[in-house]
């Protein structure tokens, strides 16, 4: 009985230190990807700003050197987005797919109207890590659209785990959107589509006037 209390108490420590590592780089990433982000596209746009003005006489002079100082702008807006992406799944790994999802899904309701609701399973699940990737880079994409576009009131995620098959649903009450006319160069739906089907999964987008439901269904296990 002391036993159990004590082991208990043990990995209900190790939870909650798990949990503020990764808030504390989420918000790092936060940071980067703001404040930085800002910053640097800030210096970008007045880099641009200042080659337009300059007078054609001086433009020749410091051409050389204007032309590296965008392409250090454009390494650092390039390396911040590559520093931004890494941090997140390093959390995913530590903490596990269904308890990064409770913390985006805290990052995505705080402040306004709109609110997202979670059904995940209690326990954490071992997922394979490819797996476990996709689908948070799903729900990642699938939250940026809606925040994009949507204009809803409500999300609905439920994630189930049934017979080897993450079955997972995400559900916004917005404005919908014609899946049959989806424009080109646009990659977060293509991106989605490719990431389950790469696990061997079925994915089905359905849209109208009253919402959008993403239901994608796929395997713990690569298919054989
Ligand atoms: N939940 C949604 N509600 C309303 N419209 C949506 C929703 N999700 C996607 N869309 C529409 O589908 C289009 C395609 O989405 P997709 O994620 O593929 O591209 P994007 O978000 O425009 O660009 P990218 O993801 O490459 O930055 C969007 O431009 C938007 O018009
Ligand atoms: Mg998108």
């Amino acid at each position: 009985m002391q036993m159990s209390l004590s082991v208990s108490g043990i990995s209900h420590e190790r939870e909650e230190r798990r949990g503020a590592l990764l808030e504390e780089r989420a918000a790092i990433a936060r940071e980067l990807h703001d404040e930085l982000g800002a910053l640097l596209t800030a210096a970008k746009l007045d880099s641009d700003w200042i080659e337009r003005k300059l007078p054609e006489e001086t433009r020749a002079l410091v051409a050389h050197r204007l032309a590296r100082l965008r392409q250090s702008l454009a390494s650092g807006i390039a390396l911040k987005r590559r520093i931004t992406n890494d941090l997140r799944p390093a959390l995913l790994f530590d903490l596990g797919l269904i308890e990064a999802l409770r913390v985006l899904a805290g990052e995505f309701n705080q402040g306004d109207e709109l609110v997202l609701n979670l059904d995940l399973p209690e326990n954490e699940t071992q997922f394979a890590e490819d797996v476990a990737l996709s689908v948070f880079r799903i729900v990642q994409e699938a939250l940026t659209n809606i925040r994009k576009y949507a204009h809803a009131k409500q999300v609905d995620i439920t994630l189930q785990i049934q017979a080897g098959v993450i079955d997972l649903t995400i559900k916004d009450d917005g404005v919908g959107f014609d899946t049959a006319q989806l424009k080109l160069g646009r990659h977060g739906l293509a991106g989605i589509k490719h990431r389950v089907f790469a696990h061997g999964g079925k994915l089905t987008i359905q849209s109208s006037a009253s919402g959008t439901t993403l239901h994608a269904e796929v395997p713990l296990l690569p298919a054989t």
